[in-house]
């Protein structure tokens, strides 16, 4: 199994419909041991959500937002394993007058709020379990939407999402000479609660399927779990500061595909 005995920190599960419930299944299913993490009131849900899970695992309370909760989380899983092998950050947030077509007139305050929960916070969280990782390496996985381009509606988180990118490129430089390999995958639109949330959701995912070659299920977040367990098992050893897209296709082709006959 890819990641047999391996000791994983999940973030970022809330419903079963959430990228990282089908992270935490694929991890299991591939032998990891987990433990998952969610902030304030989602705790509950997450306690909920994690019932579905083949062997469900504990949760543990931490807003990315407040360094001396990540500092609890490093020292509980201290206590349990000694170390820890990896960790998914799937964790975004960005105030609704950061998205939806307001780009030019969104407050500074949103924008920090945006940048920090969803970029910022994967330094954070690096910062924070590297003494469980630094004496033996391992591997860091966050979750983007493809930041290289403008896209309809998503604007700062967008912008937000272009930081974290590059955040993954810094600590990838700064975190290989301990065997830390930090990557990102840029999945294509899933219907999550986070994905919902950004006001017309609806017309990027609508229209993916119909560019991206392989196709495209909203629903069906077990192929951005497969490539999560790729990146966070030993046989990516060789890969960091990688941008990994799992869309697809999509991000292959230069426009929708033409009728057939349209070139006659
Ligand atoms: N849904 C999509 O279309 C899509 C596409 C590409 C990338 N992503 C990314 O995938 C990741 C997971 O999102 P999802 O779509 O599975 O939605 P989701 O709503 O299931 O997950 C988002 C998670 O972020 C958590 N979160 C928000 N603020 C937090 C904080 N301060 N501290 C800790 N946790 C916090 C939420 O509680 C939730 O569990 C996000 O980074 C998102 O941007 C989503």
């Amino acid at each position: 199994m890819l990641l047999e005995g391996k000791k994983l920190l999940i973030t970022g599960v809330l419903t079963p419909q959430s990228i990282a419930f089908s992270a935490a299944q694929v991890a299991q299913e591939q032998g990891a041991e987990i433990v998952l993490t969610n902030f304030g009131r989602t705790v509950s849900l997450t306690e909920k959500t994690a019932k579905r899970l083949p062997d469900p695992p504990d949760v543990l309370e931490m807003d990315v937002n407040e360094p001396e909760q990540i500092d609890a989380v490093r020292e509980e899983l201290g206590r349990r394993w000694g170390r820890l092998d990896g960790f998914l950050h799937a964790i975004a947030f960005a105030p609704q007058d950061a998205l939806g077509g307001n780009f030019l007139y969104t407050p500074w305050e949103s924008v920090a709020t945006a940048f920090r929960t969803s970029a910022f916070s994967l330094s954070s969280l690096a910062a924070g379990m590297l003494p469980l990782m630094e004496s033996h390496g391992g591997g860091i996985v966050s979750l983007d939407f493809d930041a290289r381009v403008a896209w309809p509606i998503y604007d700062w988180m967008g912008v937000a999402k272009a930081g974290l990118e590059s955040v993954t490129r810094y600590l990838a430089r700064d975190l290989g000479p301990k065997g830390i390999r930090v990557n990102t995958v840029s999945a294509g639109p899933m219907k999550t609660m986070a994905g919902k949330g950004i006001p017309g959701f609806d017309q990027i995912a609508g229209s993916w399927a119909d560019r991206a070659p392989l196709g495209w299920d909203t629903s069906d977040g077990r192929p951005v779990a497969g490539a999560i367990a790729f990146l966070l098992s030993d046989l990516a050893a060789g890969i960091t500061g990688e941008l990994l897209h799992v869309d697809g296709g999509f991000h292959a082709m230069g426009t929708d595909p033409v009728p057939p006959g349209t070139g006659d």
